[in-house]
């Protein structure tokens, strides 16, 4: 019997899940990182790997149940086991989401580097009115998250698994419409900036080290 997704009463849990050929692949990557008698130590990877299996499959990138206790079953664990992590992260989704997740940071740099115009913007692009909607077109689901580790380029907006940065509203209003095309922008910043360095280029450490410590050329 279908059981409705808790929070989202128009939804249903499905009956099965099954692992297919792409998601066998990453399992079998996952399981011989470990030990097999630590193959539990497998159960985060195998929950991304379900989540991507799902967005891959259904348009919607979430893992149902059903899934978390095929995931018991491959680990050979309690299903509590697999339940307790996937609710005790964040980034694991346990309701259907649309698909794309739009995933803002809202945290001490972003917010000082302009996350609430990257909020704004994504609200206006999408029709969401508040954080944990899905868009009534089904494509976008905003979330509201903490710090995502990438402070130096802030503010964030984590598009499903990729990284948007230094985003201000008009970049982030236009990332939103390529995406609803079917585009993919390359992640990473959005301005005049190389990975995490600098706006503009570096500006410290300018002088060849090997000049500055006075080693003849080719010896250092
Ligand atoms: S505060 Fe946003 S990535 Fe750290």
């Amino acid at each position: 019997m279908n059981l409705p997704v808790p929070g989202n009463p128009d939804k249903v849990q499905p009956d099965s899940f099954a692992f297919d050929a792409t998601s066998e692949v990453e399992i079998a990557k996952a399981l011989a990182r470990y030990p097999a008698e630590r193959k539990a130590s497998a159960v985060m990877p195998m929950l991304y790997i379900v989540q991507d299996q799902m967005g891959r499959l259904t348009g919607s990138a979430w893992i149902p149940v059903v899934a978390m206790d095929e995931i018991a079953r491959r680990l050979e664990i309690a299903p509590i086991r697999v339940y307790e992590v996937a609710s005790f992260y964040f980034m694991y989704n346990r309701n259907p989401i649309g698909t794309y997740h739009l995933q803002v940071c809202t945290t001490t740099s972003c917010w000082l580097r302009g996350s609430d115009d990257v909020v704004a913007a994504c609200k206006k692009a999408t029709g969401i009115s508040n954080f944990g909607e899905t868009s009534a077109d089904g494509k976008f689901t905003l979330t509201e998250v903490e710090c995502l580790g990438a402070c130096s380029n802030a503010p964030i907006l984590q598009v499903d698994n990729d990284f948007y940065e230094d985003l201000d509203g008009p970049r982030t209003e236009a990332l939103i419409e390529a995406l609803r095309r079917g585009e993919r922008p390359e992640p990473g910043p959005t301005i005049d900036r190389c990975g995490s360095a600098p706006e503009g280029g570096r500006r410290t450490l300018l002088e060849d080290a090997v000049a500055v410590a006075g080693i003849p050329q080719g010896q250092g």
